[in-house]
């Protein structure tokens, strides 16, 4: 049963590398130097190299405020380069799980469910929602998997960056105003091998951090355990979106819930505390 995973360095290919070797699991992850989701002749060869029984799609653009003057490259990875993978686990017979973000979601409140309206409000949430229908139409089973907020130990992510940060000043500014639901990968990539391995479930499904916090709370959050371990942590001081300016634009509340996560995995969400000191657990020991 091999698995190819597309995306190599990134946080949450590596995260599903790690989670398939644990369990036994064949698995070939892809950077882009082997396979190209922005051309799709590399993809299609990939595939057909491999022969994977099931693909998991981790790689994206994902450099949320570069994308909004890299819509081409944007689009190119997100949507065209996703569904050229979708058409070619198609056509292999693969399982197909995409990974898709909550930043299809614009102005309103959460929790957003899996049928609530999506509006994107920046270059990347539109390039990956269209990944999102180039998926569906090119493998009409492939599970779309919307998270949020994913952090782990290594990467470019909220933690790493917030420890990074609190190595250079005692007092951060983080914005109050703005919601999201954190995502531990590792926990994230047992879900999606799960699901992966369960041919039934298709179409899209939310998965990520059980309870909603604003970005200062969850800096508080994660310099309280810093701190416990002897981490670099920072006080942080709330401030509202207006005063951190951004090229591309947030939604205030992106929070995921789910209506079918305790359906398909008995949970309704993932723990982003215990997922939070396992991170910092690994840093600390790495010191
Ligand atoms: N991070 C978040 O907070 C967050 C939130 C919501 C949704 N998501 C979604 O979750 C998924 C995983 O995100 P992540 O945090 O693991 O991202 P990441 O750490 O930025 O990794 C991105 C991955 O995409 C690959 N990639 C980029 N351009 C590529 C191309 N042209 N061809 C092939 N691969 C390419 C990279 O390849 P290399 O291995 O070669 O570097 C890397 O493995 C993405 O679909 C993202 O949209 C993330």
């Amino acid at each position: 049963m091999t698995l190819l995973i597309a995306g190599r360095s990134g946080q949450l290919a590596r995260a599903l590398t790690a989670a398939a070797k644990a369990r036994g699991l064949p698995a070939f992850a892809l950077g882009r130097s082997e396979m190209d989701l922005a051309d799709p002749a590399s993809v299609r060869a990939a595939v057909a190299r491999l022969r994977p029984a099931i693909v998991i799609n981790t790689a994206a653009f994902t450099a949320v405020d570069d994308a909004e003057t890299r819509k081409a490259d944007a689009f190119a990875i997100n949507a065209a380069g996703a569904g050229a993978l979708a058409a070619a686990a198609h056509g292999a017979g693969a399982r197909l799980v995409h990974v898709s973000t909550d930043y299809v979601f614009g102005t309103g409140a959460g929790p957003r469910l899996e049928g609530d309206p999506v509006w994107p409000l920046n270059v990347y949430g539109a390039s990956k929602l269209e990944g999102e229908r180039r998926v569906a139409a090119a493998h009409p089973r492939a599970l779309i998997v919307r998270t949020s907020g994913v952090f782990s130990a290594t990467g470019q992510n909220f933690v790493t960056a917030m420890l990074r940060l609190a190595g250079t000043r005692e007092e951060i500014g983080v914005v109050d105003d703005q919601r999201t639901t954190p995502t531990p990968a590792d926990a994230l990539a047992g879900l999606l091998l799960d699901l992966a391995r369960d041919p039934r479930p298709y179409g899209l499904l939310h998965a990520a951090g059980m309870e909603a916090v604003s970005w200062a709370g969850f800096a508080q959050t994660i310099f309280e355990g810093a701190r416990e371990r002897g981490l670099p942590h920072a006080r942080v001081r709330p401030i509202p979106s207006s005063q951190f300016p951004r090229p591309a634009r947030r939604p205030a509340d992106s929070a995921l819930g789910s209506i079918r996560l305790r359906g398909l995995a008995g949970v309704d969400g993932l723990d982003w505390r215990a997922g939070l000191a396992r991170a910092l657990d690994a840093l600390a020991a790495a010191r």
